[in-house]
């Protein structure tokens, strides 16, 4: 035996280790009862979920970021989850989309960032159970001069996206087709960044510049931005060209691709002139059906990366 003196008296051992490493002894005791307090409140207090913030971004116009936004929104509230939309587009597309009928002289957006009203005055209930959204108007491009002098102008949304993280699983942004301090802010409040890209060849061209603004933000303002992926949008794969944009765009994009690809589709097209997602316009055309197996490939990437969802402590938040 190596040690018979030490194992016949296990303090005696305990105590020899740690005052030879010169470490205050806390009597057994108190150690245990830590421990135990510890193993209860880990066991009973319900952690609470934060919201996986995604900003869907591309500065090229018209790639189907705002159709991406509302429908992918929906079909993740009618897979149960708790879904808030923000419009963050002066266009307030996302907000048409969702039955909003825009009026100059109400409160938006806008106000909400600039600490002008209460978050929840401007919270809105959308046609789908589970889907909340916050509209944007013209006002939000008057915002873009206004912040330009003030101190820490990138992070308004993200104190005011804060007031909802624990209270959502998804909060989606819908932005703008620029990089402007609008998308800069979007960022900012953002986990990570869903990229539409349409299937055409200067799709291709556009992607460089958007990734070295998102290795700004990672580097130069200290956000760990995560890239969930490109979708590839308004694809015809009977289109030559657009088979070989996407080959090309899966081989080509440093990031992950959706295994998903969004056909181009008049049920898409339409449902905004009726306000409506495609859920509750044409919930069994090919558009509709992709824009659901997307939401769960959304859903299933929290499985592959399970320190997508922060608990709440562990998120650090800025204000
Ligand atoms: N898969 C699709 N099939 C058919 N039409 C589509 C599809 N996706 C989007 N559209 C249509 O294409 C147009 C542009 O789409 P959308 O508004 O979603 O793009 P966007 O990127 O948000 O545009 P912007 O850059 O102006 O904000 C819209 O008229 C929309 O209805
Ligand atoms: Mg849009």
């Amino acid at each position: 035996m190596l040690c018979p003196r030490w194992e016949s008296n296990p303090h005696l051992l305990r105590d020899t280790i740690l005052s030879r490493a010169r470490i205050p002894v806390p009597p057994l005791g108190h150690i245990l009862f830590y421990l135990f307090l510890t193993a209860i409140i880990n066991n009973n207090c319900p952690k609470i979920k934060m919201a996986r913030v995604i900003s869907v971004i591309n500065q090229k116009g018209g790639t189907g970021k705002t159709t991406t936004s509302v429908n992918l929104g929906a079909y993740l509230a009618a897979l149960g989850k708790r879904v808030l939309l923000v419009d963050f587009d002066p266009q307030g597309n996302a907000s048409s989309g969702l039955g909003h009928r825009h009026n100059l002289n109400e409160e938006s957006i806008y106000h909400g960032i600039a600490g002008l009203v209460s978050p929840e005055k401007i919270l809105r209930g959308s046609p789908v159970i589970n889907l909340h959204y916050i509209p944007a108007n013209n006002h939000l491009a008057g915002a873009l001069v206004e912040l330009v002098n003030v101190p820490e102008r990138e992070y308004f949304l993200r104190k005011f996206i804060n007031n909802f993280r624990h209270r959502y699983d998804y909060i989606l942004v819908d932005l703008p087709p620029s990089l402007s301090l609008l998308t800069v802010n979007g960022m900012i409040a953002s986990d990570e960044v869903l990229i539409p890209v349409q299937a055409e060849y200067y799709s291709l061209e556009g992607l460089s510049q958007l990734l070295e603004t998102v290795y700004l933000i990672q580097n130069n303002m200290s956000h760990p931005i995560k890239i969930s992926g490109a979708l590839i949008t308004m694809f015809d794969k009977r289109e030559r060209l657009a088979r070989e944009v996407a080959k090309e765009i899966r081989r080509h994009f440093r990031h992950h691709v959706f295994e998903t690809e969004i056909p181009r589709s008049v049920s898409l097209a339409e449902a905004p002139s009726f306000g409506k997602p495609v859920i509750l316009y044409h919930p069994d055309s090919p558009g509709a059906l992709a824009y659901k197996r997307l939401a769960r490939e959304v859903i299933d990437q929290e499985r592959a990366f399970p320190d997508i969802q922060k608990d709440f402590g562990n998120f650090n938040i800025k204000f």
